[in-house]
């Protein structure tokens, strides 16, 4: 199996960077999809509004982002800021909105202040992660899928109001209905959400299995230690923020969880920002994650290019 770079660099040549892309775009999308991410390198982007102009001419136009899972402002229309979340903390590899019936294919950072220190957005080519993962492992996930299981908890971390976009309990159990994802309530204003989704997918137009889940980046195990044992004793493991399980709800063992963490790992490659880099991230071929960091470190995230496997039922 022939490993590719990830991610490509291109640098300026001087061309305006929408005009590269224009003139280059049917050779730079098929680059993306090939090596999972494109770095442009040494332009004059032109600011968040450059930045919208580079989304548009690469994707057409960028997505609202929705049943979020992270903290995240908007800078303007549908570009916003990564998460904010403690600097000292990683962020674990993840593919964004896994843990969903739909996910953007296409995923965009600018570094608008690159940080004083690490702070990348580390890569992992999931083709990899899913062939270096023990086969068994892989047949286990793919016979009982994984199930997210998040638990909303009043004047704790995102509230369900702000993840759904809406007070409107109705509104919220439609939607769970259309996406496959079961509504419970309890407690005066608790939420908890329930899913079952497929571990393993295949990018449009390829028959390359990719390891494509949330159960790794959901599950508890992967916090930091003092974190888990904090939520551990406030919320008991039924009511944790999240967790991950087999499809069945069974639980997933420790020395699986420590196998799949260090897969992503060793596939895990990482660059160090410059002002004005603008990473493209094919998101079903490379996972990403944030390093912790010092400094300012401001960095614009756009998604765009939703899409849905159509042949697959979500199902309780
Ligand atoms: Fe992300």
């Amino acid at each position: 199996m022939n490993e590719t770079t990830l991610p490509l660099t291109i640098e300026s040549d001087g061309t305006p960077i929408t005009e590269l892309i224009a003139g280059r775009r049917a050779e730079i999308r098929a680059a993306l999809v090939e090596h999972g991410g494109v770095l442009f390198r040494g332009f004059d982007v032109g600011g968040v509004d450059g930045f919208d102009q580079v989304v548009r001419t690469l994707s057409g136009d960028p997505l609202t982002y929705t049943e979020r899972s992270s903290p995240r402002s908007t800078i303007k229309g549908q570009v916003y800021t990564s998460t904010d979340y403690p600097p000292e903390e990683e962020i674990f590899l993840h593919n964004e909105n896994s843990y969903q019936a739909a996910w953007p294919l296409t995923l965009y950072f600018y570094c608008i202040t690159p940080p004083s220190s690490l702070g990348a957005t580390p890569l992992a080519d999931v083709r990899r992660v899913y062939r270096e993962i023990d086969p068994a492992v892989r047949e286990e996930f793919a016979r009982r899928r994984w199930m997210v299981v998040r638990n909303f908890h009043p004047d704790f971390g995102t509230p369900w109001q702000h993840v759904f976009n809406t007070d409107d309990r109705d509104e919220i159990a439609a939607y769970g209905e259309k996406n496959g994802i079961k509504i419970e309530w309890f407690g005066k204003d608790g939420m908890r959400t329930t899913s079952v989704r497929d571990a393993i997918h295949f990018r449009p137009g390829s028959d390359e299995p990719r390891w494509f889940n949330h159960a790794t980046f959901f599950h508890v195990s992967t916090l930091a230690k003092d974190l888990q044992e904090a939520l551990l004793a406030m919320f008991g493991e039924e009511g944790l923020p999240t967790n991950t399980y087999y499809g069945d709800g069974g639980t997933i063992p420790a020395d699986v969880m420590d196998h799949l963490r260090s897969v992503y790992r060793s596939a895990s490659v990482r660059f160090d920002y410059h002002q004005d880099d603008v990473l493209v991230v094919d998101n079903m071929t490379a996972a990403h994650a944030r390093e912790p960091f010092t400094g300012p470190r401001k960095i614009a995230v756009a998604m765009a290019e939703p899409y849905a496997p159509s042949t697959h039922q979500q199902e309780q």
